[in-house]
């Protein structure tokens, strides 16, 4: 079948797959290079498991193609940590509200959140609901997870205006 060398920058650093040109997004980061917060769920892009941000925007990555990917900035779960392997402060969110059971949808759920708690305005929880309505949980319950979205969102804007 044929192949395709694709550059693109996955966490922070650049790289490049050879790939099938019918592959997935997801089957190229979980495959080659081990992200294995990406889930397959449903792989037809309805439950949100494999979100990831592709320039920022958050993209179910089971039904993007890994050739869409060049030139483009990826981030994954993975890239949230800090250097010395310390999670995000909205991880620690989804964990002090109790927003994670079996956690299968949980890293899709923080990555699709990432453009809401860097928003610079508060976003209502009816709007954090729509933003995050392409992600299915079956055993937390979406409150919880709500909770710690707002949460972190709240504390960023608190923290940006005491600087
Ligand atoms: S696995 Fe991609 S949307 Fe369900
Ligand atoms: S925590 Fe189990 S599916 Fe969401």
């Amino acid at each position: 079948m044929a192949k395709k060398t694709i550059p693109c920058t996955v966490n922070g650093k650049k790289r490049e797959y050879t790939v099938d040109i019918r592959s997935s997004l997801s089957d190229m980061l979980r495959g080659q290079e081990g992200l294995d917060s990406i889930k397959h769920g449903c792989d037809v892009g309805e439950c949100g498991a494999c979100t990831v941000l592709i320039d920022g925007k958050p993209f179910n990555s089971c039904i993007y193609l890994a050739v869409w990917a060049e030139g483009k900035t990826i981030l994954t779960l993975e890239g949230l940590s800090d250097k010395k392997g310390a999670i995000s402060d909205i991880q620690q969110a989804f964990i002090d509200e109790g927003a994670v059971q079996c956690g299968f949808c949980t890293p899709g759920f923080i990555m699709a959140s990432v453009p809401i708690i860097n928003s610079e305005e508060p976003t209502s929880r009816d709007d954090i609901r729509k933003q995050v309505a392409g992600n299915l949980c079956r055993c937390t319950g979406y409150e919880k997870i709500i909770n710690a979205i707002e949460k972190t969102q709240h504390k960023r804007i608190e923290e940006k205006k005491a600087k």
